[in-house]
């Protein structure tokens, strides 16, 4: 099941009281937008478009975003003195959606998304307001941790998030990126996003508990790659391919653009936006076939995986630049349920101290120190204890680790981890990277 149809209790729990009061106190009010009033959602995605510096969507646009919104709470800031008083000088969008853990499993997160703060209201504490009064919703709806993807990374480690997965830009030559890899015995076939649409969220369900930091997604988020959104003109150079394994059974697709270069024929530039595999053939198959492609001497993928395969199925390593940056930063707000969520790599036993400046005043259970007690099947019980700690560290740092790709022998290299960071390692390193492969 999608979360973000994970029930409506999101929606319907009021604005969070100390928040409110707080920005209430500078002549401003926190409110929740109701998504059915189409003036009121239009003033909102006006606010919201006006803070990423992007544009404002059509009439048409803004009723196809109001459907989806239907399942997000939708939440402004208002200044009542404003000359368009409609339009919120600060505005954010939350949901629950599944984020995957290390185990095959996922736990229920927060994901934020749409923070924005009118430049004529920057800097006086509006974000922190809204951020805050987001964390003490989540941990009183009982969510044990928040997520985003950022648009700056200077923002939220104040707040308690950290990165917890990493993602890659890749540029391949394929001039020199001759396929040595295997070939795949399926099929390759150009599908239209319409046929994508359902059979391709399919296969996205279908591998996103595989990989640690993927989450549950659909509407906006899967129309949105599709070229789906009303008015993408962006849309209409997508070009998508499905891969049929020998039987005949969908297993991955790819979404991609060619640009032409007109100068030369032979030097266009293809843009992969999104490439899924089921199987390990569909991976090889769908990559061999855009490394191939005629006229093409570039590619250039975004959001790819910090442990892609493709380097290897090449002949020439240096084929392919990796550029790594931080991408799906999260934060934990109840260490129990956190951990006890995931599975570990070793068994044993460990007493963890945290420390967390926002807190069991925000209503958030992490603060103290936690013995961690795993399974020889690697299941956890995490248990808040009086014992000395063998290891210590902040919120950021525990949120850094949870998903497993963060290495706490590193983290305490900087500093940022004191103890025995060996067992820790041992315990929480994932074989599988931490991935998420979309924005929210
Ligand atoms: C980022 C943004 C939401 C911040 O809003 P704001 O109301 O000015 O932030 P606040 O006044 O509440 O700042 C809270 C703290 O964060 C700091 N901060 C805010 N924006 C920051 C930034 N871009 N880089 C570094 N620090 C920042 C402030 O200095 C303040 O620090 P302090 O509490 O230690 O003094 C706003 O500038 C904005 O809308 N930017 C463009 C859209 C954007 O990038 N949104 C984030 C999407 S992930």
């Amino acid at each position: 099941m999608s979360a973000e149809h994970a029930g409506s209790r999101h929606l319907e729990i009021g604005v969070d009281g100390t928040s409110r009061d707080l920005l209430a106190a500078d002549g401003l009010r926190l409110g929740l937008v109701d998504t059915a009033d189409e003036a009121a959602f239009a003033a909102w995605t006006e606010a919201e478009s006006r803070g990423f510096h992007s544009a404002a969507g059509t009439t048409e646009h803004v009723e196809q975003r109001r459907g989806y919104a239907r399942v997000r709470r939708t939440t402004g800031v208002w200044d009542d003195s404003e000359a368009n008083p409609l339009t919120p000088v600060a505005t954010t969008q939350v949901w629950p959606a599944e984020l995957t853990v290390p185990g095959h499993r996922s736990l229920p997160a927060w994901a934020i998304s749409g923070v924005t703060v009118a430049p004529t209201h920057r800097r006086r504490g509006i974000a922190r307001a809204v951020i805050e009064a987001e964390l003490r919703t989540a941990a009183a709806l009982d969510l044990p941790l928040a997520m985003l993807t950022v648009s700056e990374s200077t923002i939220y480690g104040r707040f308690g998030f950290a990165p917890s997965a990493m993602a890659c830009d890749l540029t391949v030559d394929t001039r020199r990126a001759r396929w040595i890899g295997p070939v795949a015995g399926g099929r390759v076939q150009f599908v239209s996003p319409q046929q994508l649409r359902v059979g391709g969220h399919e296969i996205v369900e279908r591998v996103r508990l595989a990989t640690p930091g993927q989450i549950a997604y659909d509407g906006i988020l899967w129309d949105r790659q599709l070229g789906l959104m009303v008015g993408d003109e962006e849309a209409k150079t997508l070009r998508c391919v499905r891969y049929d394994d020998e039987s005949g059974m969908a297993q991955g697709f790819a979404i991609f653009r060619v640009k032409e270069n007109a100068g030369d024929f032979t030097n266009h530039h293809l843009t992969l936006l999104h490439l899924v595999s089921a199987t390990a053939d569909a991976y090889a198959g769908l990559w061999r076939f855009l490394v191939q492609m005629d006229l093409v001497s570039t590619i250039t993928a975004h959001l790819r995986p910090p442990d892609e395969p493709l380097r290897w199925m090449i002949a020439d390593h240096r084929a392919v630049g990796v550029t790594e940056f931080d991408h799906l930063w999260t934060r934990i707000l109840d260490v129990k349920a956190a951990l006890e969520a995931r599975t570990y790599a070793t068994p044993g036993r460990i007493v963890v101290g945290v420390a967390d400046p926002l807190g069991a005043a925000a209503g958030l259970h992490t603060e103290g120190a936690w013995v961690l007690e795993v399974d020889s099947t690697g299941s956890a019980v995490v248990t808040a204890v009086g014992e000395p700690v063998d290891v210590s560290m902040s919120i950021n740092e525990l949120s850094a680790i949870h998903l497993g790709g963060v290495s706490p022998l590193v983290l305490a290299q900087a500093g940022r981890v004191t103890g025995d960071a060996t067992t820790l390692e041992a315990m929480f390193r994932s074989p599988v990277a931490p991935w998420l492969s979309i924005w929210f």
